[in-house]
Parts: structure tokens; C-alpha cells; sequence
């Protein structure tokens, strides 16, 4: 289905329960099974997805899918988008925020919640933290742009800056969720933001039935793992592939390598996507539900991106165009069959969009 050679498939680990397959971490330590297990592949699991999804009733919004002629006609298959543009805060990182927040103990809930991010999980972790009375705090870099501090400030959060010349954003996290006794929810290395993220996928296959294909959208892999482990479960057999920026492709490296590797300071125009690397726990369930992974270009994501405007009328972020992107560039192809696209997150710079239009 993928254009990568399929001679290199035999190299992917898809078998964790195989104890000769390991994952390398980056300090260079291997994992055996049972650390696996202590890692996330028994961590995360269908059933945390549909206990996310119990908590996130009534309060995510249940996504439309779409269908294009165009698109079918194009790529001979069917296609179904999911729409998490359409998702609260814009994007797909309300599911997981919410999950995760929602599944705090009260002394937990009193001391409030810390996390560092400038993008959409800033504004899902504002919103989630909003209507579930949590006060949070978000570590941004003082640079951010306004829109998006203006967001989150909107959302009731509160946002300290950090230095990106000097400062360690984690560290500085750290630092804050000690002295206040808060949690930290950090944007896609946690159980429950996985388990949340995972719901757009188990949303999309309960809503249109088994499907042959997933392909998402991949930073740190949050919503990689989450959609892998519930196609899993609700469409067996279903291949899922995940799609990085060809400038960021630690994940893509990664699962070729079964070894975490890293990238430095990426840059592409799909910014929810430039992680340095994948998380500890996404990784090993990558590797164990997710068949292959493909990287797009920005020209490409750029492509997708007005296809989805003028031709669908959907405004989509550069991040949440790319696994639309591996299928309508043709890297991705599966004639005959029904394929699941998750479109991530809609929120776009309008006004930097029309300029690159119009250039
Ligand atoms: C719109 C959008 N899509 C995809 C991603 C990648 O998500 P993950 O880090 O869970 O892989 C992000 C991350 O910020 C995002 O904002």
C-alpha cells in the first residue's frame, strides 16, 4: 500500500511480544519486555481509549467525516476525512487535555496543572482546565506568537515565559509543578492524553465501519498511538501509517531504526510536528501497532492545504494536512480500498496563508 520497499518491512518490529525485538532508547539502553510493558504497550490499551471516551462525552464535540468524489476519483478509493478541525479549541488536542485532566483525584484538581507548549495542547489544556474548575499554567517561550498567547490567556490559563536562548522549558516546568505541587500534563508522553487522542480514531471507525488503511498525522506520536491501539481493536487488519514533515522525521527514523532518535530545531512549516523526538511511551506503541511511517515535504503539505480550502472547503492547519498530504501526493496509495484520513487541527494563520497563495 505504501511505496516504501517492501523488502524492508521484514526489518519493522511489528511483534513486541517477540522478546528478541528491543527499542534502543537514546541514552543508548536497550529495553527488554517487561520494561516495555512498564513503557506503555500494556499501559495503554482499548479499554483507556473508551474510558477516555466515557469522559469526553458531552464535552468534545463528535467530529464530522467527510467524503470528496474528487478525492476518490483521484486516488481510486474511498476516503474518509476525519474532521478534528472542527474539534473544540480547533484541533484534536481538546480529546486528550480533557482525558487526561478529567481523570485527576480532587487534591490533584486543587493544586492545578502545568504543561509547556505554545500551540493547540496549550489551548486544549486551557479550555479542559476551564470547564473542569483545574487552574493551569502553560511554560511558553517569550517569543510565542500573540494569537496563540492571546488564546490560551482567553481559555483562563496562565502563561509564564521562558527564554528559549537560555532556558529548558521542561525544566523550568518541573521546577514550577514542585513548587506548587501541581501535575504536569505534557502534550503527548502520557497514558491518558494517548487514551484521549485515541478516540478520534475508535469516532471515525464506529461512524463509517471497518476500513483497510489509517493514516495520521505525527509529531511526538500521541495521536499516532492512541488511533493505532483503537484501529487495532475496532478494524482488524487495518494497516495505520503515520506521516511526519520530511524536516522532522524523528519518529520516521525511529521506526526504521527501532532506536529513539532525535532532530534538531526542524524546520517546516508544520509546526505541531516539529518534536525533537518520540516520547518514551509513544514510541514502543508505535512500533507495536503502527505498520509504516512516510514523511511529506512542505510544498507538498502546502498543496494539500489549499486542495482542502478551495476544493472542500475545510481550513487546515500545515500539521493537520499531513496525512491528507501522503494520500493525495500519491506516497501513500491503496486503490480499491477504504482509507481513513485524520485531519489534526484547523488552526491556521489565515493571513500568512493568503500570502503564501498568492506567491
Ligand atoms: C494539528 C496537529 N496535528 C498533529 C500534531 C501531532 O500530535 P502528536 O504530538 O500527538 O503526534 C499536533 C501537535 O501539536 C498538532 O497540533
Amino acid at each position: 500500500m505504501s511505496r516504501r520497499n517492501p523488502a524492508n518491512r521484514q526489518h519493522y518490529p511489528f511483534n513486541l511480544a517477540n522478546p528478541e525485538r528491543e527499542v534502543k532508547l537514546l541514552s543508548g539502553k536497550k529495553l527488554d519486555r517487561s520494561e516495555h510493558s512498564l513503557l506503555g504497550i500494556h499501559l495503554v490499551t482499548y479499554r483507556d481509549i473508551e474510558a477516555a471516551a466515557a469522559r469526553l462525552q458531552g464535552q468534545a464535540n463528535l467530529t464530522p467525516v467527510i467524503t470528496s468524489r474528487t478525492v476518490n476519483d483521484r486516488t481510486r478509493s474511498q476516503v474518509f476525512f476525519k474532521c478534528e478541525n472542527f474539534q473544540r479549541t480547533g484541533s484534536f488536542k481538546f480529546r486528550g487535555a480533557y482525558s487526561a485532566l478529567s481523570n485527576l483525584s480532587p487534591a490533584q484538581r486543587q493544586c492545578g496543572v502545568v504543561t509547556y507548549s505554545s500551540g493547540n495542547h496549550a489551548q486544549a489544556i486551557a479550555l479542559s482546565g476551564k470547564l473542569l474548575g483545574i487552574p493551569t499554567a502553560i511554560v511558553m517561550p517569550q517569543d510565542a506568537p500573540l494569537v496563540k498567547q492571546e488564546a490560551t490567556r482567553g481559555y483562563g490559563a496562565e502563561i509564564i515565559f521562558y527564554d528559549r536562548a537560555s532556558g529548558q522549558r521542561e525544566d523550568l516546568c518541573r521546577q514550577l509543578a514542585q513548587e506548587r505541587g501541581a501535575v504536569i500534563i505534557p502534550p503527548f508522553d502520557h497514558v491518558d492524553v494517548i487514551a484521549g487522542q485515541g478516540t478520534a480514531a475508535q469516532e471515525l471507525i464506529q461512524a463509517v465501519g471497518a476500513i483497510d488503511l489509517l493514516l495520521v498525522c505525527c509529531g511526538g506520536g500521541g495521536l499516532l498511538s492512541g488511533c493505532a491501539i483503537a484501529a487495532d481493536a475496532l478494524s482488524p487488519g487495518c494497516r495505520v501509517i503515520g506521516v511526519e514533515p520530511e524536516a522532522g522525521d524523528d519518529m520516521t527514523r525511529s521506526f526504521q531504526t527501532r532506536t529513539l532518535q532525535s532532530v534538531s530545531h526542524p524546520k517546516t512549516i508544520a509546526d505541531g510536528a516539529r518534536t525533537l523526538r518520540p516520547g518514551e511511551l509513544t514510541l514502543p506503541l508505535v512500533l507495536r501497532y503502527v505498520q509504516d511511517m512516510v514523511t511529506v515535504s512542505d510544498q507538498a503539505l502546502l498543496r494539500s492545504m489549499f486542495f482542502l480550502w478551495e476544493r472542500m472547503k475545510l481550513i487546515v492547519e500545515p500539521t493537520g494536512a499531513l496525512a491528507t498530504a501522503a494520500l493525495l501526493e500519491g506516497i501513500v496509495s491503496a486503490p480499491d480500498r477504504r482509507i481513513g484520513v485524520i485531519i489534526s487541527g484547523g488552526n491556521a494563520d489565515i493571513q500568512q496563508l493568503a500570502h503564501l497563495r498568492a506567491s
